[in-house]
């Protein structure tokens, strides 16, 4: 077996192994800095300091180790997130990060410092907004976030300090001013890679995504006494409006974007929270969560604009009351031209397509923490193949050869980036 495939069956393994770290048994489910992410952070500091990082836990909650270079220079970080969404996989963010602490055991110190970031909230799921770990890193943790709400009503101030960190402190988790550069290594998410036999791509840009709460406010009353002309049913005005929402991004039309054939609008009602919620009561009250994602902001603001609209137009002729609470606004962003051309340079050196892989450049669907890194620090994106394109799923899984693939680019990047220092 290679050096690499047992560098990389170790990565999976560690995967497997933190997907124990759990909120919900049975399932995969970690939220910004919920009790089980104490144990994700022991077994991630005792793996660092194996490989003789410097470990700490800034104040956003994000467990950092560091390895001094050999001479003066900017800070190269290495980083992903170790939060999840609901029911998760064990790959995704996580892979990142112990792909950043399997590049420390197998090679350096290189000239610069290099540091390997597990971001405590990359999802937004428990505070519906998300970058939480890597907003900290970029000077952007600004004090309104520390007064958003759970919805069991606890706020993130309330989260960090009952995990046993000072949320004044959260300036201090700011990367140096002269930071060299941020490297993530995450899985597609997607079909593409696998669709033309890839094993790695490197990221061109990341698109751009929308997210807000839409309430629908009706009427409860009786399901069996009140007839249907007279009824202000929430339920039934949210989910004409779900319907609305796919027609408009099937009929945005899409952008052509390096290996991802064309790109279009998708548009998301993930949750619905109907209340009272019984069988024989007409819905008072719909929360309703939307995410719109293009390549093109101006499309995304104004297919946004087109959602909103048709809500308001829904709920007036249903006579619904309607509330729209947006809560991200995260422009689509492009990486770092000088690190993406080493790390293609360093896919190319890797001669995977000698062997059967060659290597393309891709958009990312997913939002990453590279997105909120990559207009103050250099940024660039390595991914690895996503087997039948599942994400955010339990049956999300990797190849341990793209693993390995992943790591040795990797290697490779650290060794280019060492050599033009
Ligand atoms: C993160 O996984 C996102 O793209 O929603
Ligand atoms: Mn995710
Ligand atoms: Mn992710």
């Amino acid at each position: 077996m290679s050096e690499w495939i047992k560098l990389a069956s170790q990565v999976i393994e560690r995967c497997a192994c933190l997907a124990e770290c759990t909120e919900e048994p049975g399932h995969t489910t970690r939220t910004f800095l919920s009790p089980p992410m104490h144990e994700v952070h022991a077994r991630i500091r005792r793996w660092m300091e194996e490989c003789g990082l410097q470990v700490r836990v800034d104040a956003a909650g994000n467990i950092r180790g560091r390895r001094e270079g050999t001479q003066l220079s900017g800070t190269l970080y290495i980083g992903s997130h170790l939060d999840t969404v609901p029911q998760a996989g064990m790959f995704d963010g996580i892979l990142g990060v112990l792909a950043g602490i399997a590049l420390m055991e197998s090679s350096g110190p290189y000239t610069f410092p290099v540091e390997i970031v597990g971001f405590s909230e990359e999802e937004g799921v428990r505070f519906g907004l998300p970058f939480l770990g890597s907003r900290a890193l970029i000077g952007d943790f600004t004090p309104d976030l520390l007064a958003i709400k759970d919805r069991e009503g606890v706020s993130v101030e309330q989260a960090i300090t009952a995990f046993g960190l000072d949320p004044k402190c959260i300036p201090a988790a700011r990367a140096e001013s002269a930071a060299l550069g941020y490297l993530e290594l995450h899985i597609e998410q997607g079909p593409v890679l696998e669709s033309r036999n890839e094993s790695v791509a490197v990221v061109d840009a990341i698109v751009g995504q929308s997210r807000l709460t839409l309430s629908f406010e009706g009427r409860a009353n009786h399901a069996g006494t009140t007839p249907m002309h007279l009824r202000h049913d929430a339920l039934a005005g949210a989910a004409e409006w779900v319907q609305t929402i796919e027609r408009i991004a099937n009929q945005t039309p899409g952008n052509e974007t390096p290996g991802n054939e064309k790109q279009g609008l998708v548009a998301t009602v993930g949750r619905l929270q109907v209340t009272p919620g019984a069988t024989n009561v007409i819905a008072s009250h719909v929360q309703a969560s939307l995410d719109v994602r293009h390549p093109t902001d101006f499309t995304r603001k104004a297919a946004v604009e087109e959602m909103v609209t048709a809500a308001r137009q829904i709920a007036e002729r249903r006579a619904l009351s309607i509330l729209v609470e947006p809560h991200l606004d995260q422009a689509s962003v492009a990486m770092d031209r000088g690190l993406t051309n080493l790390l293609e340079q360093s896919v190319a050196a890797c001669g995977f397509a000698a062997c059967g892989f060659a290597a393309s450049r891709l958009n990312s669907g997913a939002g990453h923490d590279a997105m909120v890194i990559a207009p103050k620090i250099p940024a660039a994106m390595l991914f690895l193949r996503s087997p039948g394109g599942i994400s955010h799923h339990p049956d999300e899984s990797v190849r341990v050869e793209d693993v390995a693939a992943a790591l040795q680019v990797g290697h490779n990047f650290l060794e280019r980036l060492g050599g033009i220092q």
